[in-house]
C-alpha cells in the first residue's frame, strides 16, 4: 500500500482488485527472472493502464487505500527489468497522471498511448524476433475485441492476461426466455468480444429455462456457461498456449464479476510459462 487519501482520482474493484495486481506483480517478477538469460528484450504492454494507482476502500470507510496499479507494478519490477514499457490509455486525464509517473522514472523506456486498446494493439510495431513481452488486458467491462486477440495470438510474443467481465456479459444477456431480447447495440458487442455468435448458444440454454434464472445456482451454470464458450475459443485460438485453470473475482455477494484468464506468447516457452501462471493462480 502505497498511502491514504481522501478524495480519491480513481476507483477500480474491490478487495479482488488488490488480488489482482498480486498475481500480475508475481508473474512479471518470475517472467522477467526466466528470460533474464535470454538475448530478448522486454516489452510489458499495459492495454487499458489506468493512472498507476487505484484507490480503494480501506477498513475506515472515510479513507480509501492508495495502492500502485499495474503500471507502476510493472516499472517497479527489479530482476530483470523491463526494456520498454507501453501504457494505453483512452482516457486523456488518466494519461497525464501516467506521464506523472513516467517523469518519476527518468531514463526508463515508458511509452504513453493515448489511444483506444484494440485500435493500438493491432498495429504493434516491435520486432517480434527481438522482443518478447506480457500483455495485460484489464478492462473495466467488455472492450478487449476477439480481433484482437486473434492479432495478439499470432504474434507469437506476448503472454496475455485477460480479465474477461463475466459480470457485464451477464448484464448483457436477455432474462428472459425470448432470444431476441436483446439490442443490436449489444448483440453487435457481445459478438465483438466472442467473434461469431457463438454467445447465442447461451439462448438456447436459456430457452430451455436454465439459465440466469433467479436462483442462484442456475446462475451460476449461466456464469460456467459463458466461460465455457469463451475458454473453448481461446482454447481453439491459441491451442496448447491456452491455459485451461483461471481465477474467478467475485463480489461480497460471492457473484463471479470477472474471470483472471491467461495465454502464452511464445509456443517454446508454453510449458513453463503455464507452470509459472498455474502456480500463482494456485497458490495467490
Ligand atoms: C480497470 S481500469 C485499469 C486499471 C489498471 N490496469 C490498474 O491496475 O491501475 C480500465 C482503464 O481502461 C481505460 N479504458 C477503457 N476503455 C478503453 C479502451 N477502449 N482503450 C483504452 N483504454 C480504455 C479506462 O479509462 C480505465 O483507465
Amino acid at each position: 500500500m502505497r498511502g491514504f487519501i481522501a478524495e480519491p482520482a480513481a476507483t477500480y474493484g474491490g478487495p479482488w482488485t488488490l488480488k489482482k495486481l498480486q498475481i500480475l506483480r508475481a508473474y512479471l517478477d518470475a517472467y522477467t527472472t526466466a528470460l533474464k538469460n535470454q538475448p530478448f528484450r522486454l516489452v510489458y504492454i499495459d492495454a487499458f493502464a489506468g493512472t498507476g494507482s487505484v484507490n480503494l476502500p480501506a477498513q475506515d470507510p472515510d479513507i480509501r487505500a492508495f495502492h500502485d496499479g499495474s503500471a507502476a507494478i510493472a516499472l517497479d519490477v527489479q530482476d530483470k527489468r523491463f526494456d520498454r514499457l507501453i501504457f494505453v490509455e483512452q482516457d486523456r486525464a488518466r494519461c497525464q497522471e501516467l506521464a506523472r509517473l513516467q517523469d518519476s522514472h527518468v531514463g526508463r523506456d515508458i511509452r504513453i498511448e493515448n489511444s483506444e486498446a484494440n485500435q493500438y494493439l493491432c498495429s504493434l510495431q516491435e520486432d517480434w524476433h527481438e522482443w518478447r513481452g506480457v500483455l495485460f488486458l484489464d478492462p473495466f467491462a467488455t472492450q478487449v475485441e476477439w480481433s484482437t486477440l486473434k492479432e495478439i495470438a499470432a504474434l507469437n510474443a506476448l503472454d496475455t492476461w485477460i480479465l474477461f467481465p463475466v459480470a457485464a456479459i451477464t448484464r448483457m444477456l436477455p432474462t428472459s426466455k425470448r432470444p431476441d431480447d436483446i439490442s443490436d447495440q449489444w448483440a453487435q458487442r457481445l459478438t465483438s468480444v466472442f467473434g461469431d455468435e457463438g454467445w447465442r448458444e447461451l439462448y438456447q440454454q436459456a430457452r430451455q429455462g436454465n439459465l440466469f434464472g433467479t436462483v442462484e445456482h442456475e446462475r451460476d451454470q449461466g456464469v460456467d456457461g459463458l466461460l465455457g464458450i469463451y475458454k473453448a475459443k481461446l482454447a481453439s485460438l491459441f491451442e496448447d498456449r491456452f491455459l485451461k485453470q483461471s481465477r474467478p473475482f467475485k463480489n461480497s455477494k460471492k457473484s463471479t464479476l470477472f474471470e483472471l484468464l491467461f495465454c502464452v506468447g511464445n509456443p517454446k516457452g508454453t510449458a513453463t510459462a503455464k507452470r509459472i501462471a498455474g502456480h500463482i493462480l494456485k497458490h495467490l
